[in-house]
């Protein structure tokens, strides 16, 4: 039996710190007021100089005061793979959440830096899976007599050390947008996945892409004896999910969906696979934010629609549009907090430091790690297909 303990402890306020969980809480060096009118020309001039020695990617769930200085903007996956076709750029500032800069990093020459403004954004759905947690799940699914014919197959939201894991055990990373395609070739390889960390994403690929039974699901959930799991229930599941969830998209609820449809005739509901296998079956639509921002630029003039995904594009996406009635799925839901992180003073900050020569907050991944992660990541990026996708 495998008790697995949770490595993050907890203090009393003001007594200890643990510097892991508070990263980037502190920032070196002098982050300019937000209220300096200035930040947007000093952005611009401290890009101008770096010219060519720089590269910025964004998320689409960043602030628009951040993204108007991307050159690049996506989902996960067109951001890693833009990031791996830069080796011109000697700095890619990384506007994005901590897995996607250490993405980029595996993704890069050495020789590249990729940094990202505040340290701190991080991503809690990242934080569900620890190494040392998945090792002992690999354990249980071993000792249950699974293991061998298990392929193990992480999102792209994860730590570098958790894509190594796959890379070792001849697994894969996905993202939002090839969930499906992954798990297919996850299925050419093994009988089972062990899908991490995201069980919406998971369930909802397996079952309505997949058309497996949501009886073939199991739940591992880490913090209880064997994942709380029999080894009669591994043996019969065909996907193992993690029990991790994004903390923006969990939030949103099938109640909502019926009051939107209620409230507006003719809506169509659009959210994005990491929200719950409830809401996802009453949606009209499901896919990854590049989908999303697609679908609606091709939406016909006077349609409505409600967005189930993160506020910020969903805010940018109603200003974009004007000619369609654009709807947030729930009002209670916010921003994603790390995503936010990221904001105009830690960019002019993180940019103007490169002019003056000094590189801060650079995310970099040790070599060891690093090899099997991009293993895991290119057999993902060399799916047939996967290359011309945009
Ligand atoms: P995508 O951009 O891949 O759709 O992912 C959404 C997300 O939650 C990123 O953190
Ligand atoms: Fe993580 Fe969810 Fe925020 Fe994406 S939206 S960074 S998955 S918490």
């Amino acid at each position: 039996m495998t008790i697995t303990s949770t490595p993050l402890s907890l203090f009393v306020l003001g007594k200890e710190s643990d510097p892991q969980s508070e990263r980037g809480v502190e920032c070196p060096g002098d982050l300019p007021p937000a209220s300096d009118p200035a930040l947007v020309e000093r952005a611009r001039r401290a890009k101008a100089a770096l010219g060519d020695r720089l590269f910025v990617l964004g998320h689409h769930y960043q602030r628009d005061e951040v993204i108007q200085f991307a050159d690049v903007t996506g989902d996960s996956f067109k951001l890693a793979r833009e990031a791996a076709a830069r080796p011109e750029a000697e700095f890619i500032v990384f506007c994005g959440v901590h897995f996607m800069a250490e993405s980029a990093d595996i993704l890069t020459a050495p020789e590249q830096k990729v940094i990202l403004p505040d340290l701190a954004a991080g991503c809690s759905m990242a934080d569900m899976a620890r190494l040392a947690q998945v090792e002992d799940a690999w354990d249980v699914l071993a000792a249950a007599g699974v293991a061998d014919v298990t392929v193990p197959v992480t999102y792209m939201n994860s730590s570098a050390d958790i894509k190594a894991f796959c890379g070792r055990h001849g697994g894969v990373v996905c993202t939002s947008s090839n969930a499906k395609s992954v798990l297919e070739w996850a299925f050419q390889r093994g009988e089972k996945v062990l899908f991490l960390p995201d069980q919406h994403l998971g369930r909802n690929t397996a079952v309505l892409q997949l058309g497996l039974g949501l009886d073939e699901c199991v739940v591992y959930d880490p913090h209880r004896p064997d994942g709380g799991l029999t080894a009669e229930q591994l043996a019969a599941a065909k996907v193992i999910l993690w029990k991790g969830h994004c903390s923006v998209h969990g939030r949103f609820t099938a109640e909502a969906v019926d009051d939107v449809r209620a409230r507006i005739p003719g809506v169509k509901v659009l959210v994005h696979p990491e929200c719950q296998h409830e809401v996802v079956l009453k949606a009209d639509l499901v896919g990854s934010t590049e989908f999303i921002i697609k679908t609606l630029e091709q939406a016909p003039e006077g349609s409505a629609w409600a967005i189930g995904t993160e506020l910020n594009l969903v805010k940018r996406l109603a200003n974009a549009h004007p000619d369609k009635q654009i709807a947030f799925l729930e009002k209670t839901v916010c921003y994603c907090a790390t995503m936010n992180r990221i904001d105009l003073p830690h960019l002019v900050w993180a940019l103007e430091q490169l002019v003056e020569g000094n590189v801060v907050n650079q995310i970099t991944v040790d070599e060891e790690t690093s090899r099997y992660a991009r293993e895991a990541l290119q057999r993902m990026l060399d799916l047939p297909g996967e290359t011309a996708k945009d």
